[in-house]
């Protein structure tokens, strides 16, 4: 059997049609059929329902299914991991989302490039969950990213909760909690801005399972495209938003941030590898990061996430 098999196989599933899935890995219809057939009669098993429309996989063939997904993905994997280890220039091709420029991103990058003038550098904008998907295909080598997302050919460590803060007008009524700060139970009835819209999850659903995992339901929550917007609109007394304390950094007029006191509000900031990566970019980076957060003052974690 050949991965090309496996390919094969892999698309009729899930296009359950043999013209789409044909059509799908431009080759013709016939010599697939034939392929699928060769490929159920080494195997022994019949792979697909005889007849049925759209094809439908038998128990046995979607139990093989799931394995053939895995060796095809462990295939990509190794092929981008050696074109790596072999490529002569050293590039190290990095994921963020975009919020983590108004944290500590900046200056962990910049002190790498300092200290490792011989390797290459590229930023590359990407959300967290698809930087999953960058990092398996070798798009990307490490990703900065938000949120909690696991799959187990990445390996995640945590390297800080950045607590949460809420953003109002100087005139809003609740700026009086400037110094003492806020629960979120306290806030349910504003209208409040949250960001992104997509792709899904993001930010605004770390915001809305926040708000789940307290049991408190908002009575207005508006998503709007990006973190610009949603400080733009309070800035015009529209309503309040929830923001990284980093982002605090924007400086919009008229706007202040105060402290939410919930200790559930905060975004975990973590970095992402492939599970197999051996490669000496991944401590380098972790040195940087260490040495950022301790001249920021900021608790470091380093927990596998
Ligand atoms: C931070 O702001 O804490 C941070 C940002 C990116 C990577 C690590 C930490």
């Amino acid at each position: 059997m050949e991965l090309r098999h496996l390919r094969y196989f892999v698309a009729v599933v899930e296009e359950q049609s043999i013209t789409k899935a044909a059509d799908k890995l431009c080759i013709a219809q016939p010599p697939l059929s034939r392929q699928i057939q060769k490929l159920e009669e080494e195997l022994g098993i019949t792979l697909f329902e005889r007849g049925s429309r759209p094809v439908k996989t038998t128990e046995a063939g979607m139990f093989f299914y799931e394995h053939a997904v895995q060796i095809l993905t462990h295939a990509a994997q190794a092929t981008s991991m050696a074109q790596r280890i072999n490529a002569v220039d050293k590039t190290v091709r990095i994921g963020y989302v975009g919020s983590l420029l108004y944290a500590l991103l900046p200056q962990i990058i910049y002190l790498f490039r300092q200290r490792h003038p011989d390797t290459h550098v590229e930023l590359i904008e990407c959300g967290t969950r698809d930087q999953i998907e960058a990092l398996k295909t070798g798009k990307i080598d490490i990703g900065f990213g938000r949120l909690r997302l696991s799959d187990p050919a990445i390996k995640r460590l945590l390297l800080r909760k950045e607590r949460l803060k809420l953003a109002v007008h100087k005139n809003h009524h609740l700026a009086e909690f400037i110094d003492t700060g806020v629960y979120l139970s306290q806030i349910v009835k504003e209208s409040i801005f949250s960001y992104p819209i997509a792709p899904k999850p993001n930010f605004s659903t770390l915001i809305q399972s926040i708000f789940t995992e307290l049991g408190l339901v908002p009575k207005e929550l508006i998503e709007v495209r990006e973190i610009h917007l949603a400080l733009g609109l309070v800035s015009s007394g529209e309503g309040i938003s929830i923001i990284p304390e980093s982002a605090s950094e924007i400086g919009m007029k008229n706007l202040i941030y105060i402290p939410i006191l919930d200790l559930e509000a905060y975004s975990p900031i973590s970095l992402s590898v492939r599970n197999m990566d051996q490669s000496s970019y991944i401590p380098d980076i972790l040195e940087c990061i260490k040495e950022v957060l301790a001249e920021e003052g900021k608790q470091v974690q380093l927990n596998d996430d």
